[in-house]
């Protein structure tokens, strides 16, 4: 297995240029939707001097074009497949969009076929850091590199002099330096910690460096869009670094944690940093479950004439109000399974089945002891009504729970805690929480791990709203 610490010093030579395709930006008036071609394209993962990896990709990058509106607006896009073979679909993750446009292959639309396209019309109620993904066969497209960030603008925020979006990815190479594709599928892997790469990049660069005004504020929008890294990062001090929001949602800014601060995959983590007035180098640092520490990207600050930003305190927003618990409609989702998870069987299709049985359909984790997927109904709510999920983790891994077209409130069991609207929550091993959240627009929502693996193989269902 390549080296993941010791191989990338060899493709670096210098600073790495790293910027995203032009952003696209959106008018409500527009008509003519924007085209996000899903392809096969070489992209050069590796930096400049080594060859480039085959990928899939939006518009011929990955990450894919940074989509860019304000909040309000609408997106239009038109999904285009021109890969070789993979019919594919793009999930708005984060957004609270419309159930028919939410992009989950089998239950909200069938998966695009190559030579077809789709049409997403993807109204924008809320402002923040969002990302969109394939969510079709996504243990695998996500990993291949289909998707790519949006952001939202709220036109409260206070300004910045640099707005940066950092998507941070551990690829899976093999020995010859290729996208490892033997081990797509890999049933160790499903039953782990799912896909864990060897090469980190920030935006598909390996260690970029981003050069920003010394004594100016800047704005990072940290993402993982990983199919199962839960990546712990560290800023240096002298950045004063606060973090401000958290999957898109505003929080009371807190000083990004000395101790570093994990960013489970889907996850997002708005940051901004007022850098010291001298010119200077600061390194964003990924630290790995085995404890090793990488330079993820860099921030050259230089020295400029341009005006900076007055540097008044972040706004707080207004404090969080649980949603009433009375006649909330509550369920508990127990889950099960995986390596040294002791589950002896669960059911399936109506039957009960072993854990060898299971294993040789590619299932290996459950919900309440039934395999999920696009069919497990989790719960049914009115809009507006209460939902409480109650995720209990009783499986020796941590896992990252997504529940499209909300955000919710996770609510540690007896107390304590900051609130926070998430869209994806790390569920550590052993832990539980009361997910508490508004029934949203009419639908069927899936409720899954985000560790890409896990919700293949069983990790799912589905939340129902009621028209
Ligand atoms: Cu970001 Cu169901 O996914
Ligand atoms: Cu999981």
């Amino acid at each position: 297995m390549q080296n993941f610490f010791s191989s990338r010093r060899r493709f670096l030579s210098g600073a790495a240029a790293c910027i995203f395709a032009p952003a696209f930006s959106f008018s409500a008036r527009a008509d003519a939707p924007m085209e996000l071609t899903a392809g096969n394209s070489a992209h050069a993962l590796r930096g400049k001097n080594a060859p480039p990896v085959p990928l899939w990709t939006f518009n011929g990058a990955s990450p894919g074009p940074l989509l860019r509106a304000k909040r309000g607006e609408t997106l239009r896009v038109r999904l285009v497949n021109k890969m070789d073979a993979a019919a594919t679909t793009i999930h708005w993750h984060g957004v609270r969009v419309d159930n028919a446009m939410d992009g989950v292959s089998g239950v909200t639309q069938s998966a695009v076929p190559p030579g077809e396209f789709f049409d997403y019309e993807v109204a924008l109620p809320d402002s923040g850091a969002f990302w969109y993904h394939s969510h079709n066969q996504s243990w695998e497209q996500v990993a291949r590199g289909l998707y790519g960030p949006l952001v939202v603008d709220d036109p409260d925020d206070p300004p910045v002099d640099r707005d940066l979006v950092l998507m941070i990815d551990d690829w899976k190479l093999s020995r010859d330096g290729g996208l490892d594709e033997e081990s797509f599928g890999h049933m160790g892997e499903w039953s782990h910690g799912g896909r864990l790469g060897n090469w980190l990049t920030v935006n598909s660069a390996p260690e970029p460096t981003y050069a920003v005004p010394a004594g100016g504020r800047i704005r990072l929008r940290l993402m993982n869009p990983a199919n199962a890294r839960i990546f712990r990062l560290s800023l240096p001090p002298e950045m004063q670094a606060q973090i401000v929001a958290l999957d898109g949602m505003p929080v009371a800014p807190y000083d990004f944690p000395a101790g570093g601060f994990e960013l489970a995959p889907a996850q997002r983590a708005d940051v901004v940093s007022d850098l010291p007035k001298a010119p200077g180098e600061h390194a964003l640092k990924a630290l790995f479950s085995r404890g090793q520490s990488a330079v993820a990207a860099k921030f050259n600050a230089v020295a400029s004439d341009e005006k900076l930003t007055e540097k008044s305190a972040w706004p707080s927003p207004p404090k969080l109000a649980l949603p009433s618990r009375e006649n909330a409609a509550r369920a508990v989702v127990h889950m099960m399974g995986g390596a040294m998870g002791g589950m002896r069987g669960a059911m399936m299709g109506g039957k009960m089945h072993s854990m060898r049985e299971l294993a040789g359909r590619r299932k290996l984790w459950a919900f309440n002891s039934e395999v999920g997927g696009h069919d497990l109904e989790l719960l049914r709510l009115r809009p507006g009504q209460t939902g409480i999920l109650r995720v209990e983790n009783d499986t020796a891994w941590p896992h990252a729970m997504h529940l499209h077209g909300h955000h919710f409130i996770p609510t540690p069991i007896g107390g304590g805690g900051d609130l926070a609207l998430r869209d994806t929550h790390l569920l550590e091993r052993g832990e539980s929480s009361e997910y508490v959240f508004a029934g949203g627009k009419p639908g069927k929502w899936l409720f899954h791990c985000h560790m890409l693996e896990h919700m293949a193989a069983g990790m799912a269902g589905v939340v129902i709203v009621e028209s």
